[in-house]
């Protein structure tokens, strides 16, 4: 089976993206990391692509004319890859349908909550301000609404009675980075089946 090409769009540290290059470089996953699209100039995924010998594209929301523009730009630069999978790692914006349409069931996200809990940004803060005992993160095909999408793997983990956002964040972020590769690895053997909301290939007894 020929390898997939993986497309990330991140928008900071990108320790997601790099556990899921690692992943193709040491050959966990059928792939290849064949570009980043960054919607920041000064993020440090930047920096680590550069150190994959990776190609990135930068397009940030301040040099576009609107939200219209933006989302024109994104989708033709990543077309240009022509990617197989697109791997959203710490991409903090809301894809266009005009993205989401283009790529059908081959843009996959990463959440640090057990959705459909904790929508939106700061997820861990969500979590523990809302008292839960366990949390965890969700990886999930990208729909047209936040956060939404059918769930393709979901790791749980125990919220403490002394957690903070951050140290919730760091043990579920733990957790993020095999989940985020299992699921690549899945994908890439095109073990993943979609019907409606339900995913199969990944949790058999
Ligand atoms: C992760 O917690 C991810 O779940 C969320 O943003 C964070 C990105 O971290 N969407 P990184 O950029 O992959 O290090």
């Amino acid at each position: 089976m020929n390898k997939k090409r993986i497309l990330i769009f991140a928008s900071g540290r990108g320790s997601n993206a790099e556990a899921i290059h690692e992943a193709a470089i040491n050959g966990t996953v059928n792939g290849e990391v064949i570009g980043v699209i960054c919607d920041h100039a000064d993020a440090q995924v930047l920096k680590r692509a550069e150190r994959w010998n990776v190609p990135t594209t930068v397009i940030e929301m301040k040099a576009c004319r609107d939200k219209a523009d933006f989302n024109e730009k994104i989708l033709e630069a990543a077309k240009s890859y022509n990617p197989d999978l697109i791997c959203l790692a710490g991409y903090m914006r809301i894809c266009g349908e005009n993205l989401i349409n283009a790529f059908e069931n081959k843009i996959i996200n990463i959440h640090p909550a057990l959705l459909p809990s904790f929508r939106g940004l700061h997820a861990q803060r969500q979590a523990v301000e809302a008292g839960v005992k366990v949390s965890g993160c969700t990886v999930h095909f990208v729909g047209t609404g936040l956060d939404d999408g059918p769930i393709i793997t979901q790791v749980a983990v125990p919220v403490y009675d002394d957690d903070t956002e951050d140290t919730l964040a760091d043990r579920i972020l733990q957790q993020e980075h095999p989940a985020y590769v299992r699921v690549v690895t899945a994908y890439c053997a095109d073990e993943l089946k979609i019907a409606g909301h339900h995913v199969s290939g990944m949790h058999t007894k």
